[in-house]
């Protein structure tokens, strides 16, 4: 265990408590209180305290905008289990399950408009460049997630335009977390930058892994729906291999699951996951996070602090590298 990150995660626990806690009415905080409290990794708002760190500043002092980034955060994800039809988050009912659509949408809408109270409590002097970091990445995400659902009525989605559906959806909040707590530390503008390449990076890896632990994951530890992707027919990077790398009978085949209606799921995700391991693709993908990995690795030593202060941020990105949640 990595004493700092330990002790930052306790200071965001205790803050992260306090959200939204004693708001009325019920109906429409309930959800919001129980999404924040069933867990979730905190790394977004990990990044911000820990770039906060990296350049000298209090982390306590970068707490508000953290929290905020892990808000939008919870946010995103009542929006994204609605719209993908999801039952499970972090191994309990996603809260359309538990409440309704329509909690999902309102109470998803609250807690959007809290991680801009948050956001909007950093020092006046850095506030435009902060709202302006935050709005970006706010409507970066909404980008990213119309092109996953577009993505999953089209055949032919190119591995370029994947990888920029993920920056936008995924790997722009985690840059942008990190370019927050810099930013805040008064980090020279170039240093600022690098940071968020490096979330970017790191970013990339991290969905891919996302898109790999949904085939891979072990359901109990991964807290979603193993083959939730698969079912929605989502443009993972995966399923854009698959459909380049078949031959023309494996082809033929996966179409007409990809079209397929009233199936047996676990039928289509036996098939598909078949498909996977026939075509190697566990391995190609692996291979693309390195990839990120080693290119994030490489952003994050171009930056000009003592290797001594990079190695919380070292360990935390290494440690994400072999998550199974
Ligand atoms: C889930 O994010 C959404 C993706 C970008 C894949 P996390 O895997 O960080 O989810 P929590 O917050 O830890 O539950
Ligand atoms: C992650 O998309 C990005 C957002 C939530 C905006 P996913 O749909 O892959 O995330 P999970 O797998 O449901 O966590
Ligand atoms: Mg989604
Ligand atoms: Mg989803
Ligand atoms: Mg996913």
């Amino acid at each position: 265990m990595n004493q700092k990150i330990a002790q930052f995660e306790q200071l965001i626990r205790e803050a992260i408590g306090h959200v939204l806690q004693v708001e009325q009415p019920q109906t429409l905080f309930d959800p919001v209180r129980y999404i924040l409290s069933i867990g979730g990794k905190r790394v977004r708002p990990l990044l911000t305290l820990l770039a906060a760190d990296l350049f000298g500043r209090d982390p306590e002092e970068a707490l508000a905008p953290a929290l905020a980034v892990e808000i939008f955060h919870n946010f995103s994800l009542l929006h994204d289990d609605l719209m993908d039809q999801a039952d499970l988050r972090r191994g309990m009912p996603t809260v359309h399950r538990k409440w309704n659509a329509n909690s999902a949408i309102l109470s998803g809408d609250a807690m959007m408009i809290e991680s801009y109270r948050y956001v909007s409590q950093v020092p006046s002097r850095m506030l435009p460049e902060v709202l302006r970091i935050f709005s970006d990445m706010a409507m970066d995400i909404c980008k990213g997630q119309q092109y996953d659902m577009d993505f999953e009525q089209r055949l032919d989605v190119g591995e370029e335009e994947y990888l920029e559906m993920i920056r936008l959806k995924t790997a722009v909040l985690l840059g942008s977390a990190l370019k927050i707590g810099a930013v805040l530390a008064e980090a020279p503008l170039v240093e600022a930058s690098r940071l968020y390449d490096y979330g970017i990076h790191l970013g990339m890896a991290f969905q891919l892994q996302d898109d790999l632990l949904d085939v891979y994951g072990d359901p109990e530890t991964f807290g979603k729906k193993i083959g939730g992707d698969i079912l929605a027919n989502k443009k993972t990077y995966l399923l854009i291999k698959a459909l380049g790398n078949a031959d023309a009978s494996q082809r033929a085949v996966l179409d007409q699951w990809i079209a397929a209606t009233g199936y047996d799921p676990q039928a289509k995700i036996s098939f598909v996951k078949n498909l996977y391991d026939q075509l190697n693709l566990k391995r190609v993908t692996e291979n693309l996070i390195e990839k990120y990995y080693l290119a994030s690795l490489d952003l994050l030593t171009s930056i000009g602090v003592a290797d001594e202060r990079k190695k919380n941020l070292l360990w935390l990105s290494e440690s994400l590298m072999h998550r199974e949640k």
